[in-house]
């Protein structure tokens, strides 16, 4: 993953570098580092884990040019030595990458028989060394002749100490290039600068840019390319704690407003693909893909039509059947996962495309329309509002299949919508009751989650949300499977959470809770029956006929923050996690 920043300017790069690395911190917190130029000298200042550890480097480095990085581990551990910038052998040339080089085992094979040594574990290093191998004095040809045998992915930032320029170069990994008078920045993402600029070049794959106090973009071929500004339309949108202990606390219950504000933007902008469609594929990520399966069952179920859930990065090597009229759907909190990118790019030209996204002008809105998601920033790495607002969405698509088909339960269905803010801060009430269960779950090593039906996609995201921030191992599975061979991991005391809101499951769910308490285990119901005589706690939710699984999903949020916050976790930073996952 990682993020990237760059400037150029007639200021010291150093505070709008730090300032840009700490709003890419979504990206990676393992390492910082920070390369300036400064007439032939590179200064590098590195540091492990967050950007504030980077900070008193600072004084140590000035200049006018800069490239600075925040990292998330692929190749080599979080450590000082495998943070970028990466200097090349004689110290010629500095670089910072975001991406994964595939070929690097044999490019750093072929560099070592060169003389080259390395003092990272890093697939980023071979790109500074072949840069210093290419070089004979022109830093635009070195790039190409390296990025003609670089595979894999990636977005470069380039200082040599012979050119007073920024280089930067793409490949399937983002980077825009931001432009105004006074400077010119590069970044991994747009948000990032639009502090300091409004107005971009997007680059594309294989396209290099030059900069100094202007910027000039070419190809591999050293081809100019016109390139058009694109003038971004959003302000920037900072988030603050607001009095709460935690952003991801904060987050939870902003949900009201979230989903108001999501409901706002669904009466303002219609949704971008017709009625007329056969199957509808829906893609995503972690919880986004929980989003997707949780839509697969109610769309299906309410709207009688076929609907595929797929896990984006295995959809996107499965071959999967797109037909004409069909719809992909792809979700993403951030509009950056590079497999979901990929994914829906599948769909490009073959079929109806479209995103939900909550990143206003993220690189997935540029393959498909948006359909936005109005959380506003989630700066937790643990979405919740983010992943609740994408269930609006799917909810409304499903209003939506309904309305077209004269069918009664259209008015059911979109008066729960509407009341889904009042639903959420009724379900909000159980804070003080899952802070209860969040001390008899935080002893253990392990729960488990079940559930049928939508409540099956509701209890793996809540499986998702104990595992991340509270490090707990959650299994979950469809609750008529566990006799199927994981029920011989129950015992004494065993955490197992089920998620009961479908009546017409009902019964089945029950059954399978007894068979459970039979072996032992302490059965934490989320429910809105009373399901209190086969469980040893429940947390009651709003009895609705079709958005209960996302209210659970609520209450499962709670749960796994108390929980996590009892065993002293990191829970808004979580480890070895980033917010946005930009490789494969
Ligand atoms: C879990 C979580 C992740 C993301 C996943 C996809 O709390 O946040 O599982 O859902 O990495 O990210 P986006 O939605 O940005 O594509």
């Amino acid at each position: 993953m990682c993020g990237i920043v760059g400037y150029v300017g007639n200021k010291d790069a150093i505070p709008f570098l730090i300032s840009g690395l700490k709003r890419l911190e979504y990206r990676g917190y393992d390492s910082a580092g920070i390369a300036t130029l400064n007439g032939g000298n590179i200064t590098v200042i590195k540091a492990e884990g967050k950007i504030n550890n980077l900070v008193p480097l600072t004084k140590t480095c000035s200049g006018k040019i800069g490239i600075g990085h925040t990292r998330w581990a692929t190749h080599g551990a979080a450590k000082q030595k495998n943070a970028h910038p990466h200097l090349s052998k004689n110290g010629t040339f500095a670089i910072v990458h975001n991406g994964i080089i595939e070929n690097c085992d044999r490019l750093k094979d072929f560099l070592v028989e060169r003389g080259f040594t390395f003092n990272s574990d890093t697939d980023s290093e071979t790109i500074a060394h072949l840069l210093e191998y290419y070089y004979d004095g022109s830093v635009f040809d070195a790039i190409t002749k390296a990025a003609s045998v670089l595979i894999g992915s990636f977005a470069i930032g380039v200082l040599c100490k012979h050119e007073q320029k920024l280089y930067a170069i793409k490949k399937d990994s983002p980077l825009v290039v931001g432009l105004s008078i006074e400077s010119n920045y590069i970044s991994s993402d747009m948000q990032t600068l639009l502090n300091n600029t409004h107005d971009f070049y997007i680059l594309d794959n294989n396209e290099i840019a030059v900069i100094d106090d202007r910027v000039t973009v070419f190809d591999l071929n050293g081809k100019q390319i016109k390139k058009s500004v694109y003038h971004a339309k959003n302000e920037v949108k900072t988030a603050e704690k607001d009095g709460f202990s935690y952003f991801m606390l904060k987050e939870i219950y902003e949900q009201p407003r979230a989903i108001s504000d999501t409901l706002a933007e669904l009466k303002r902008k219609p949704l971008p693909f017709s009625t007329d469609i056969n199957d509808i594929h829906i893609v995503g990520c972690g919880s986004a893909y929980h989003a997707a399966l949780m839509g697969k069952y109610f769309i299906e179920s309410i709207c009688d039509c076929r609907v595929t859930a797929d896990i984006a990065s295995e959809f996107r090597y499965r071959n999967p059947i797109l037909r004409p009229n069909d719809l992909l759907l792809a979700i993403s909190q951030s509009g950056e996962t590079a497999d979901t990118i990929g994914a829906l790019n599948l769909g490009v030209g073959k079929c109806n495309t479209a995103c939900i996204v909550n990143v206003p002008e993220s690189t997935l809105t540029r393959v498909a329309t948006p359909i936005y998601t109005k959380a506003g920033p989630e700066v937790a790495v643990a979405t919740t509002k983010g992943f609740i607002t994408q269930l609006v969405n799917l909810y409304a698509i499903a209003a939506f299949l309904l309305k077209s088909k004269h069918d009664e339960r259209f008015i059911e269905l979109k008066s729960e919508i509407q009341n889904l803010p009042t639903y959420v801060t009724q379900t909000l009430k159980v804070g003080a009751l899952t802070q209860r269960l969040g001390q008899i779950i935080a002893p253990h090593d392990y729960a488990f989650f079940i559930g049928r039906g939508a409540d099956y996609a509701a209890a793996k995201e809540s499986a998702l949300k104990l595992k991340e921030i509270s490090y707990i191992h959650a299994d979950c599975y469809p609750a008529g499977e566990l006799k199927h061979g994981t029920i011989s991991l129950i015992e004494k005391g065993s955490i197992v959470v089920a998620i009961a809101t479908d009546e017409a499951l009902l019964d089945k769910t029950v059954s399978n809770i007894v068979e459970v308490k039979a072996r032992g285990a302490f059965v934490i119901g989320i429910s809105c029956f009373d399901i209190s005589s086969v469980c040893d706690e429940v947390v009651r939710i709003p009895k609705t006929k079709f958005v209960s699984p996302l209210l659970a999903t609520i209450a499962s949020q709670l749960l796994a923050f108390y929980t996590a916050l009892l065993r002293g976790c990191d829970i808004d930073k979580p480890r070895n996690l980033a917010k946005s996952v930009t490789v494969e």
